[in-house]
This record gives structure tokens, C-alpha cells and sequence, in this order.
């Protein structure tokens, strides 16, 4: 995984490993994320409306108080080379268009997400028995 991918999405049943195997791969591509890994942890965050607040919060986002959190997360991302992991995405899924937005004004942002059900209306990718979603900033590759 490197910054030409916007969004993966790792998903399995409960328990199958889905975390583990996330945070594994965040450490392996470490070296192409120099802004660093952010895990956000969305098991208690309760509705969609909640998971951008839970970003900006784990990123250390000021809350100015404007209503648009997704703009106040872009801004303060901006072109850096960032790497997100939003953890059990399954029960916020509405949150899609919002984590779609993000990754299109934010050229060098990548955002990995585990969860029992896929994130959006990317391409399936199989690698071994996991299934694997990624979307590509130039297209969508089938290449996991
Ligand atoms: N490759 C592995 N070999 C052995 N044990 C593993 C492996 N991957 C994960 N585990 C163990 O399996 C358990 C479940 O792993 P994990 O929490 O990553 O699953 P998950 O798919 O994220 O579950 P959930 O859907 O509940 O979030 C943990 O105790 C973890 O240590
Ligand atoms: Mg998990």
C-alpha cells in the first residue's frame, strides 16, 4: 500500500484479523507516510455524523467551532503525506461521502479501514481468502 492508493478497505468476518492485519501494514508502509499513521478507533463512535469529529479529534484538529469538520480536516491535512486507519468502519458506513471528500481534496491523504462490510462502491480485490477494496487516485487498479 503507498499514497497512490486513496482509500483501502479491509474486510472479513468478526474476529478474523482484520486489525491486526491493518495495523501490520500500517507499520510495514510506514516509510511512505512522513506525516505519520493515525488510527481512529470508530467501535464507540455512535453514528456516521460522528466519525469526521472522531478524525479531526485523533488528528488534534482545533475545533474553531465552524459547522464543516470535514473542511477543518482538509485544511489542516492538506498536501501532507498521511496515512489514516479508521478501525470497524462496518456500523458508520454512511460516512462514505465524507471520507470520499477528504481523500479528493486531499491529494497525498490514504485511508485504510477495517470492517465486516465494505466502505463505498470500490472494486473488489481478492488476496488469498481476504477481501480486499482499494480505489487508486488515477482510476481504480486491481491491484490490492
Ligand atoms: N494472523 C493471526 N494469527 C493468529 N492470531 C491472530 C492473527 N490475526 C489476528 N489474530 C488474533 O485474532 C484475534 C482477533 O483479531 P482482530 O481483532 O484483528 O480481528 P478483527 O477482524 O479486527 O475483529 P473485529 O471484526 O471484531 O474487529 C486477536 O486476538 C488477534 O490477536
Ligand atoms: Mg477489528
Amino acid at each position: 500500500m503507498t499514497p497512490s492508493h486513496s482509500v483501502v478497505t479491509l474486510t472479513g468476518p468478526g474476529g478474523v484479523g482484520k486489525t491486526t492485519l491493518a495495523l501490520l501494514v500500517a507499520a510495514a508502509a510506514h516509510g511512505h507516510f512522513p506525516a505519520g499513521t493515525v488510527l481512529v478507533e470508530l467501535a464507540d463512535v455512535r453514528s456516521a455524523a460522528d466519525v469526521v469529529p472522531a478524525i479531526a479529534t485523533a488528528l488534534g484538529v482545533p475545533d474553531s467551532g465552524t459547522a464543516d469538520r470535514v473542511e477543518a480536516v482538509a485544511s489542516f491535512v492538506g498536501n501532507r503525506r498521511l496515512l489514516l486507519v479508521l478501525d470497524n468502519i462496518e456500523h458508520v458506513l454512511p460516512c462514505a461521502p465524507a471520507v470520499a471528500t477528504l481523500v479528493s481534496v486531499c491529494p497525498a491523504l490514504t485511508i485504510l479501514t477495517t470492517g465486516r462490510s465494505r466502505c463505498g462502491s470500490e472494486p473488489n480485490v481478492r488476496c488469498g481468502w481476504r477481501r480486499w477494496t482499494t480505489t487508486r487516485r488515477s482510476g481504480c487498479s486491481a491491484n490490492g
